[in-house]
């Protein structure tokens, strides 16, 4: 599903002087693996993240979604394949204030122009599946972190990505909820996406089919 090569990444400092953050990363994920990046904060993980999933451009390097080369795309083709084929978690939760959880979950519908009841429907299930269905017309504030972070996982896998990208997903949760989390990631590997989650946390890696380490600029199996 995914496969970069040669990854180069680097910001300017406050100086100008060039950072540079990732130093010829390669990475390959299938569909069905579940790979966890992990590294001490700074490392660049999501940068890494960032990067594959197209949010934000590289300095060098392929990446690759199953055989077409996505990384010298423009801008609006960037945006287009990423709405078709990846989902992304975040630490933060990255909810939208003003909609409930519901209106949150079918928001990815609408960025692939569907809508209507065979989205909501779907919007429903996954609800369910993670425990949060008695709690869709709440507002992110009226939800604990541990729910919040359920519904945008909805988000992230409504229009069923291939390639889903989870960024600290646990890290604002307890140890229950991240559990829940990390399962509800595995669940989607085992339904056939490629998963990859950066994470400081070692717990993170249970059950993931590949480890590697983010050390300086470039991945270590671990
Ligand atoms: N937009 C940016 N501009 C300048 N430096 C940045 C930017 N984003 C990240 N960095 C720097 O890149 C390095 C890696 O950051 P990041 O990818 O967020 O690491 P991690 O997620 O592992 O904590 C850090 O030194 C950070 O300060
Ligand atoms: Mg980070």
């Amino acid at each position: 599903m995914l496969r970069a090569t040669g990854l180069v990444k680097s910001y300017r400092s406050r100086s100008g002087a060039p950072i540079r953050v990732l130093a010829g990363v390669d990475l390959t994920v299938k569909g069905g693996d579940l790979v966890v990046v992990t590294g001490p904060s700074g490392s660049g993980k999501s940068t890494l993240l960032n990067v594959l999933g197209l949010l934000e451009d590289d300095d060098g390097g392929e990446i690759w979604f199953e055989d077409a080369r996505v990384s010298s795309l423009g801008r609006a083709a960037k945006s287009r394949v990423r709405g078709r084929y990846v989902g992304f978690l975040f630490q933060s939760f990255l909810l939208l204030p003003s909609l409930s959880a519901l209106e949150n979950v079918l928001l990815a519908a609408r960025y692939v122009g569907r809508s209507g009841a065979p989205a909501r429907r779907r919007a429903m299930e996954l609800l369910e599946e993670v425990g949060v269905a008695d709690r869709v017309d709440h507002f992110p504030a009226q939800l604990s972190g541990g729910e919040q972070q359920r519904v945008a996982f909805c988000r992230a896998v409504l229009n069923d990505p291939p390639l889903l990208l989870a960024d600290e997903p646990t890290g604002n949760l307890d140890d229950a909820n991240g559990a829940v989390i990390l399962g509800a990631l595995r669940g989607r590997a085992r339904a056939g996406a490629a998963v990859v989650v950066v994470s400081h946390r070692p717990e993170a890696a249970t059950g993931a089919s590949a480890l590697y380490r983010l050390r300086g600029g470039v991945l270590e199996t671990s």
